[in-house]
């Protein structure tokens, strides 16, 4: 049994965390209310559905089920009109080397998101060949913090859970992988993502021993 590596898309191998934010924050003022950075961070490794509930519940707002959709509708559209914009120059800084180090080595990774929209992304920065596997939101069924997407990545790359090593900027994907019984790895504020067994505010500040002491350890 091997080890192996998972990453998040949004907010970890790139930066749409900010579209999603500004085109749900779009929805929300058209109609009529307004949400918090804060508040923001519980929408993040959220699925569309279970995020637009959240958003109404905060603006105290109930839609029918066709305008629930027309509006989720209207948030991807948005949403898509700054990924088009998007090529490589919007990999995160520091990803490169981490993905370079583990292809070196052939150790597996795969993508492990909630998003529709992540072969989308992938291919518009050219990454779609580059992991062994890929879980978005068209193959699971359960939203972070349930571990569903990982445990699936898991199985992919032929391994246990126990031996994988997941990257994650929320807190729902935090508590995914805990709760998936692997190590998490958050990437973003230390006060937010509290409950990840590391954290570093960027890829940046990871260093490949980092990546040398993961792959010797058990959680
Ligand atoms: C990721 C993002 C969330 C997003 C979700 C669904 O987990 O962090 O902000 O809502 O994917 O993305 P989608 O692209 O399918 O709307
Ligand atoms: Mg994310």
């Amino acid at each position: 049994n091997h080890k192996a590596f998972i990453f998040d898309l949004d907010g970890v191998i790139v930066d749409t965390a900010k579209f999603h934010f500004l085109a749900w924050r779009k929805l929300a003022n058209d109609l009529g209310f307004d949400f918090t950075e804060e508040q923001n961070e519980q929408l993040k490794g959220v699925s569309r559905v279970e995020s637009l509930k959240k958003i109404l519940k905060w603006g105290d707002m109930k839609l029918s089920e066709k305008e629930f959709n027309r509006q989720m509708a209207l948030k991807n559209e948005n949403y898509l009109s700054y990924v088009d914009e998007m090529d490589n120059a919007e990999i995160l800084p520091g990803v490169p080397k981490v993905l370079d180090y583990l292809k070196e080595n052939d150790i597996p990774f795969a993508l492990g998101s909630a998003s529709k929209n992540a072969r989308t992304i992938l291919k518009k920065i050219d990454l779609d060949d580059k992991f062994d596997a890929i879980v978005d939101g068209t193959d699971v069924s359960k939203a972070k913090p349930d571990p569903e997407v990982f445990l699936i990545a898991a199985e992919k790359l032929n391994t246990k859970p126990e031996n994988c090593v997941v990257f994650e900027d929320s807190v729902a994907g935090v508590q995914a992988a805990n709760i998936g019984k692997m190590i998490s790895v958050g990437i973003g504020d230390k006060k937010v993502l509290q409950e990840a067994d590391y954290v570093f505010t960027d890829f940046t500040e990871i260093e490949i021993e980092f990546i040398e002491k993961l792959l010797r350890n058990e959680k």
